[in-house]
C-alpha cells in the first residue's frame, strides 16, 4: 500500500511524479489532499468533489484505493486531472508529438499574423508547433491527445528557461499589453530559442520515469456541478451508492476569474487569441452575489441527497465574512445533524492563495468540518 508520505516528498514513485502536475491557481497543497482523504474515509469508500480544480482530491482518493467522483467545469482544470488519474501510453504519446510536429511548417504564414505578444512570448519554432497543435489534438475524446496536451499546458508558460515561453508567471498569464510592456522593460524582447521536440521529450522522459500512476477508480467530468450532479443523483439512487466524503473548495465569491487566469492556456485549447471575459455562468469572478448563493445552494443540496448518513464533509473556503458565512449557512442547511468544527489557516504558511503570492493578512482559508 501506497504511504502518503512517499507521494509528498521527492519523486521515488510514479504516484510522486504525476500528484503534482497542473499548474493551477488555489489548487489545494499535496500533503493536505492526502491527510484529509487518509484521516475522513477508508479503502472502498466513495468521495465526492464537484469544484475538482486539479484534481488533488481526487487524486489523492484514487492513489488511496477509494472511488473518486471529480466535477470541474474549466477545461484547464479538468484536462490536468483527467489525465493524471490515467495517462496515455507515453509511446503513444511520443508518436503524436512527432506526428504534430511534422505538421508544423503548414503554420509559416499564419505566426505571421499573430499579435505581436506572441512573436514576443515564442520563438517562430515554438509557435509554429504550438498552432500545428491547437489544430490537430482533439484533446476532448482522445487520451493520447489529452494526455500530449496537458503536458503542453503545463509548460506553456513560466519561468524563462522552465517552459516554452518568455519570463512569465506559471500559475496564471499576465495581459497581452502588460506582458509585451514588461519584456521591453526588462529587455527580453526576443522569445528563447527553443526546440520544441526536445524540450517536450525531456518533460515526457521525466513524468513518465518511474511509469504511470496506480489509481483505483477514478474520474473527472469535465462540466457544471449544477448539471452534472442531478445525473449522478439519478444514477446512485438507482444503484444505491452512497458516498462517505465531500471534499472540496468552492471558488470564493469576486475572488478569481479561473478563464482570465488561464487565458492563453485556453487560447491553446482552441479559445479566442486575444483574452476575453467568458460571460457566461459559472466562467468568471462569481460577482453576483445572488448567483454566487445559488451555485452553492444547488451544488451542496445535490450533494447531502448522495451523502451516506455517516459522512464527512469538509469545505475549504474563503475567510473573509460573506464567502465564509455563506458557505457555513448552506452546508448547515443541508447537514443539519452533523458536528461543526471550523479551522483557520491563517498561520499556516502553505494555504492555497499563499503559495501564489498573497500575502494579505485579511484574506486566508477556512475549514469547515461537519462529521457525524
Ligand atoms: C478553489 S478551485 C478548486 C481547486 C482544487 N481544490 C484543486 O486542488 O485544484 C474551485 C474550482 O471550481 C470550479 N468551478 C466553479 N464553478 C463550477 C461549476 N459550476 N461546476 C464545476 N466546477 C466549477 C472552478 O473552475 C475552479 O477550478
Amino acid at each position: 500500500m501506497i504511504k502518503t508520505e512517499d507521494i509528498v516528498k521527492g519523486y521515488k514513485i510514479a504516484e510522486s511524479r504525476w500528484a503534482r502536475f497542473g499548474p493551477y491557481y488555489a489548487m489545494f497543497p499535496l500533503d493536505f489532499a492526502f491527510e484529509v482523504v487518509e484521516r475522513y474515509s477508508k479503502e472502498g469508500d466513495f468521495i465526492i468533489d464537484p469544484f475538482a480544480g486539479r484534481c488533488s482530491s481526487i487524486y489523492a482518493g484514487g492513489v488511496l484505493g477509494r472511488h473518486s467522483l471529480g466535477i470541474e467545469i474549466n477545461p484547464v482544470g479538468w484536462l490536468y486531472g483527467t489525465v493524471k488519474l490515467d495517462p496515455a501510453n507515453k509511446e503513444e504519446v511520443t508518436d503524436r508529438l512527432l506526428e504534430i510536429y511534422s505538421k508544423q511548417n503548414y503554420y509559416k504564414r499564419a505566426i505571421e499574423r499573430m499579435p505581436l505578444f506572441y512573436r514576443m512570448c515564442y520563438s517562430d519554432e515554438v509557435l509554429k508547433f504550438l498552432l500545428s497543435a491547437r489544430s490537430h489534438l482533439n484533446w476532448q475524446k482522445n487520451d493520447v491527445d489529452a494526455t500530449l496536451m496537458s503536458i503542453l499546458l503545463v509548460y506553456l508558460h513560466g519561468k524563462l528557461g522552465e517552459g516554452l515561453s518568455n519570463q512569465m508567471k506559471m500559475s496564471k498569464a499576465m495581459g497581452m499589453k502588460y506582458s509585451v510592456e514588461w519584456w521591453k522593460k526588462h529587455k527580453l524582447t526576443k522569445p528563447p530559442e527553443i526546440n520544441p521536440i526536445e524540450f517536450v521529450m525531456k518533460k515526457l522522459n521525466w513524468r513518465y520515469k518511474k511509469g504511470k500512476p496506480e489509481v483505483f477508480d477514478s474520474r473527472v467530468i469535465f462540466g457544471d456541478s449544477t448539471i452534472e450532479l442531478e445525473k449522478i443523483v439519478h444514477k446512485a439512487q438507482k444503484s444505491g451508492i452512497k458516498f462517505s466524503l465531500l471534499f472540496t473548495s468552492p471558488p470564493y465569491c469576486s475572488v478569481t476569474d479561473y478563464y482570465a487566469d488561464q487565458w492563453l492556456r485556453l487560447w491553446l485549447l482552441g479559445g479566442s487569441e486575444v483574452p476575453k471575459s467568458k460571460q457566461e455562468k459559472h466562467k468568471g469572478r462569481f460577482v453576483s452575489k445572488d448567483d454566487y448563493c445559488k451555485l452553492l445552494d444547488t451544488v451542496f443540496g445535490n450533494c447531502a441527497v448522495l451523502m451516506a448518513e455517516k459522512s464527512t464533509i469538509y469545505v475549504r473556503t474563503d475567510k473573509r465574512k460573506f464567502t465564509f458565512n455563506l458557505t457555513l449557512e448552506i452546508l448547515k442547511k443541508y447537514f443539519s445533524r452533523h458536528k461543526i468544527k471550523i479551522i483557520e489557516r491563517l498561520f499556516l504558511k502553505k494555504t492555497q492563495t499563499e503559495m501564489h503570492g498573497n500575502k494579505s493578512t485579511e484574506t486566508g482559508e477556512i475549514d469547515i468540518i461537519m462529521t457525524k
